[in-house]
């Protein structure tokens, strides 16, 4: 079975994506590889960030790797906003449980989106770069709902539903998301190319 490690240390996302891959890939945390890296995030786009964190794992692997790259774009605080900040922004607003409630109380109903841009290095050769993005709409709830997921889940309705994401059991989240939308193409790259 092809093999790809997976460039982060959020075991949230590993869980996510080993779901959607359905078994077609073995995908290795980078604990499972035994790689510590925490490279520098300072890209200026999804693209460009999951970029710099697959590249820093090349470094100690001759298998492929991949990265993603997410965030959520709240159209009433700005074009593409927090988006590659998502997790900062929540970081400098007290925390994640504390800016779903800003969010909620400031921003309901406003248009968002949730963005992944997955990066594969070196599947076919040395130095390959293969590129995915997958986007989920919708828009910013009227308040916090749902245990179910993390970060800006609780305060996400995808569009076409009436409550949030963290509502959602992780089967149904996985079959809508930003992420699937992104590995769907990955997966179909894969099985066209006799990958998997
Ligand atoms: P990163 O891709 O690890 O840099 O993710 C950035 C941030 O975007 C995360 O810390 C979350 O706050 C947010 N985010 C990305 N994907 C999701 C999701 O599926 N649900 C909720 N929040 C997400």
């Amino acid at each position: 079975m092809l093999k790809i490690i997976i460039a982060t240390n959020n075991q949230h996302k590993v869980e996510e994506l080993n779901a959607m891959l359905e078994g077609k890939v073995e995908l290795l945390s980078l604990k499972d590889a035994g790689i510590s890296v925490d490279p520098d995030e300072n890209g200026k786009t999804y693209a460009e960030n999951a970029f710099i964190k697959a590249q820093a794992v090349t470094k100690f692997t001759n298998l492929p790797v991949m990265s993603d790259d997410s965030g959520i774009e709240i159209d009433e605080l700005g074009e593409h906003f927090p988006g590659i900040y998502s997790h900062r922004f929540a970081v400098e607003n007290g925390g994640q449980e504390k800016l779903n409630k800003i969010l909620v109380s400031k921003h309901p109903n406003s248009k968002a989106r949730f963005t992944c841009h997955i990066v594969l290095l070196n599947l076919n050769f040395e130095g390959e770069r293969l590129d995915f993005e997958g986007i989920m709409e919708g828009k910013i709830n009227t308040k916090i709902e749902g245990i179910n997921g993390f970060g800006y889940d609780p305060v996400f309705v995808p569009e076409g539903y009436n409550h949030s994401v963290a509502t959602l059991k992780p089967e149904e989240k996985n079959v809508i998301s930003h992420r699937y939308n992104a590995v769907k193409k990955l997966l179909n790259y894969l099985f066209e190319n006799n990958k998997i």
